[in-house]
C-alpha cells in the first residue's frame, strides 16, 4: 500500500475553497492508501503567531477536518509538535542541506520581502523540516498544491543526497500528488480570484446558515446577458463554478440554458445556490459544534494519532542514525 503524508498550516477556520479543494480529496484517499495528515504546527511558528491563536487554530482545523470527515480510526491525524522526532531527522537533514539552495527557495524570498522585520533560521531551514516530515514516513505522495512544489522537489533532492552520499537506497522520492481531473479550484464570491481566507470573499464551514445565504446573496454578479449564448464575465463564471460544485446536474443545466436565452435571474441562481451550499455545510456544522465541545475525543484522537505517528517516525530514525554512524556504545 502507497503511503500518503500531507501537512496542514493552521491558518484558522476551513472555508468550502479548502473543502472542495483539498479536503474532500484527503477523505476519499484515506479509503486507498495509508495515509498521515498532520497539523503543522512547528512550521507556523516561523512567522511569530502569538501562542494563544496558535493553540487556538490548531484545535479548530483539527476540529474542522475531523468534523468534515477524515477518520482517526483510517488515517493517522497527528499535531506536528506530537512527533519531536521530526525535528530530529530535520537535523540530520540539515547537514545535507546546502544554504545557498535554501536562500534561492521562492517561499524564503517571498517572506523576506514580505517581513523583512522577521527574516529567521526556521524560515531558511522550513524545507529541511516539510522535508523530514514526509521522509520519517517514507512517503510515496504528498498531496500538495502548486505552491509546495518546489519544497517537495527539494525534498527529492535530499533523499537523493542522503541515499548518494551514504550509498544506499533507503529514501524514497516522494511525488506531488494533485488530483487530476478533479482538481477544483474554488473562486471566491468578490468576482475574481480564488477563495482566500484572508480576502473576506470566504463560505466557512462554520458559518451559519443565514450567512452563508447572506454572503451568496450579496455576490457580484453583472447587469445580464444582452446576447444569446455569449461568454460569461468572470463573477457568472465564478458563481457557476460554485453551482457545479454542489447543485445537481439538471440544476446546473437549467441556470446554464436560462443564461443562454438570456433569461437568467441572478437572484434565483444565488437563491439555488445559497441552498445547496447549505446542504454540504450544515451537516458540516453540526459536527463541528459537536466536536469542538468534545475535549476527552479531542485528547484521544491527538494521542492515538501522535503514538502511530511516533511509532513510524522512530523506526526511520533507528536507520537513518545507523547508516550516518551514529551508534550506541
Ligand atoms: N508547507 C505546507 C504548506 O504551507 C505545509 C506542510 C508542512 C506540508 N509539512 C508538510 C505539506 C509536509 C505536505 C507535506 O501548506
Amino acid at each position: 500500500m502507497e503511503t500518503v503524508v500531507s501537512g496542514i498550516r493552521p491558518t484558522g477556520q476551513l472555508h468550502i475553497g479548502n473543502y472542495f479543494g483539498a479536503l474532500r480529496n484527503f477523505i476519499k484517499m484515506q479509503y486507498d492508501a495509508r495515509c498521515l495528515f498532520f497539523i503543522a504546527d512547528y512550521h507556523a511558528l516561523t512567522t511569530h503567531p502569538d501562542p494563544k491563536s496558535l493553540r487556538e487554530n490548531v484545535r479548530s482545523v483539527l476540529v474542522e477536518y475531523l468534523a468534515a470527515g477524515l477518520d482517526p480510526n483510517v488515517a493517522t491525524i497527528y499535531v506536528q509538535s506530537d512527533v519531536p522526532q521530526v525535528a530530529e531527522l530535520q537535523l540530520l537533514l540539515s547537514m545535507h542541506a546546502p544554504v545557498g539552495e535554501l536562500e534561492r527557495t521562492a517561499s524564503f524570498k517571498d517572506k523576506i520581502r514580505k517581513h523583512p522585520d522577521n527574516v529567521n533560521a526556521g524560515l531558511l531551514t522550513y524545507p529541511v523540516l516539510m522535508a523530514a516530515d514526509i521522509l520519517q514516513h517514507r512517503a510515496d505522495k504528498v498531496p500538495v498544491g502548486k505552491d509546495q512544489e518546489q519544497h517537495l522537489e527539494m525534498t527529492r533532492f535530499y533523499a537523493r543526497r542522503f541515499n548518494s552520499f551514504y550509498g544506499v537506497e533507503y529514501f524514497k522520492e516522494p511525488q506531488a500528488y494533485n488530483f487530476g481531473t478533479e482538481l477544483v479550484k474554488v473562486p471566491g464570491l468578490d468576482g475574481s480570484g480564488k477563495m482566500g481566507k484572508s480576502e473576506g470573499n470566504g463560505l466557512y464551514l462554520s458559518d451559519s446558515d443565514t450567512d452563508l445565504r447572506k454572503k451568496v446573496m450579496r455576490a457580484v454578479s453583472d447587469s445580464g446577458p444582452t446576447e444569446p449564448n455569449q461568454p460569461m464575465a468572470e463573477p457568472i463564471a465564478n458563481l457557476f463554478t460554485l453551482l457545479r460544485l454542489v447543485s445537481a446536474p439538471d440544476v446546473v443545466q437549467h441556470f446554464t440554458d436560462a443564461y443562454n436565452r438570456c433569461e437568467i435571474r441572478y437572484g434565483d441562481l444565488k437563491k439555488q445556490l445559497a441552498e445547496d451550499i447549505i446542504a454540504v455545510v450544515a451537516p458540516i456544522r453540526e459536527r463541528i459544534e459537536a466536536i469542538r465541545a468534545d475535549d476527552a475525543y479531542l485528547h484521544r484522537v491527538t494521542s492515538e494519532g501522535a503514538e502511530k505517528a511516533r511509532a513510524s517516525s522512530a523506526a526511520t530514525l533507528a536507520d537513518v542514525r545507523g547508516i550516518m554512524g551514529i551508534k550506541r556504545f
